[in-house]
């Protein structure tokens, strides 16, 4: 589908054999099941991106049967400009669609000034969704998460508040994100009790970033909720582009990041290695590490990220390989450890 500028859009009929090809996996011990693989709008999609990339990016991704896009209020930049961007794109594109997508906005950083616009109060987070559908257009998120952890409100009151956003139809379902697995388990505690459902927690995890193994995956499944492992190539480094130097345009070459040359630089010599296991599995480094993720029974879901649509092609046919030997395993678990 060709988009000639933003005034001027090509009308978008989905593919028919999207839904052949990709797996999708149930949350937990929810009634949801999630794409294998889901896309992220955390970058290339706020007014400082063109428009139409991010347009061809959720096209191809639900040509291939990516049916999760993930949000947060403060995606962009600007903050709020992704969840505006979306919603631009939900209108022209996906609106006869919306029943087959799966939304998620999040609330839980620095959003507006004062002391109402950040970490987990009522005030910020009931707030913070209503602005949200609004820039989205939406009458209602698929699911809401607190997206971290506030040592300072107490628990009750943050998920007394995403309770609340699902008895106001602003939420069909809840979550949360980067919380440690003590936390998980007395917020889940708190949320059975009032029969808020809870199917999601969204947490880092790829072969440079392994803290989930530590007690959250165990606690996730004791639970019945699922997990969705986000920024699963360590934001582009377990994938092929850096083995030759910083690419222009990459992320490690933005200031805007928290992916910096010097990391980079730092892991070079592990990322060789693992591309050299890729390529014996016949793999392309992302797919390898994505594979990698999905190893693990309580990932539903792995949250990628794409500046293109090709890359977006190239991290679903991960799927065509998620088998692992012994040997590999234990070949790229002497390289990460
Ligand atoms: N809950 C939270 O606190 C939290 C935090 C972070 C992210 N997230 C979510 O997780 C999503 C994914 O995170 P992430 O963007 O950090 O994930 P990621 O998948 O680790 O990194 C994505 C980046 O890697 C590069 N890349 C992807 N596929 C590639 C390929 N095949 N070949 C070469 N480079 C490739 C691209 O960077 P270039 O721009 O360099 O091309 C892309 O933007 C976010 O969009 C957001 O929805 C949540």
């Amino acid at each position: 589908m060709e988009i000639n500028d933003k005034s001027r859009v090509t009308h978008y009929l989905a593919n028919e054999n999207r839904y052949k090809t990709m797996t999708y996996n149930r949350s937990g011990k929810s009634g949801v099941l999630l794409p294998a693989i889901s896309i992220g709008l955390w970058h290339n999609f706020g007014f400082i991106d063109a428009i139409q990339n991010g347009r061809d990016i959720l096209r191809t991704a639900f040509d291939l049967g990516i049916t999760h896009f993930d949000l947060a209020n403060n995606y962009g930049p600007p903050y709020g400009s992704a969840e505006e961007n979306f919603g631009t794109i939900l209108k022209t594109d996906f609106k006869s669609y919306r029943d087959e997508l799966f939304i998620a906005t999040k609330a839980g950083y620095d959003m507006w000034p004062g002391p109402y616009g950040n970490l987990g109060s009522r005030k910020y987070l009931i707030a913070s969704l209503d602005q949200s559908l609004k820039r989205m257009g939406l009458d209602y998120v698929d699911i809401f998460y607190h997206h971290r952890p506030d040592p300072d409100t107490p628990l009750e009151e943050t998920m007394g508040a995403l309770t609340d956003i699902v008895r106001q139809g602003k939420a069909l379902y809840v979550g949360i994100s980067n919380y440690n697995p003590e936390d998980t388990e007395k917020a889940a505690k708190i949320l059975k009790h009032s029969n808020t459902p809870f199917i999601l927690h969204q947490a880092r995890y790829s072969m440079f970033d392994r803290w989930i193994e530590n007690g959250l995956l165990d606690t996730l499944e004791n639970n019945g909720v699922g997990c969705i492992a986000f920024s699963p190539l360590a934001q582009g480094m377990l994938t092929d582009k850096y083995l030759n130097g910083i690419p222009e345009g990459s992320r490690a070459a933005k200031n805007l990041t928290y992916l910096d040359k010097e990391t980079v630089a730092d892991n070079i010599e592990k990322i060789q290695k693992l591309n050299n296991i890729a390529q014996e599995r016949g793999q392309k480094l992302s797919q390898m590490a994505i594979a990698w993720i999905l190893r693990q029974p309580q990932v539903a879901s792995v949250l990628v990220g794409a500046s293109s649509s090709k890359q977006l092609k190239e991290n679903v046919k991960a799927l065509d390989n998620l088998d692992f030997s012994e040997e590999e395993l234990q070949n790229i678990k002497t390289i990460i450890t």
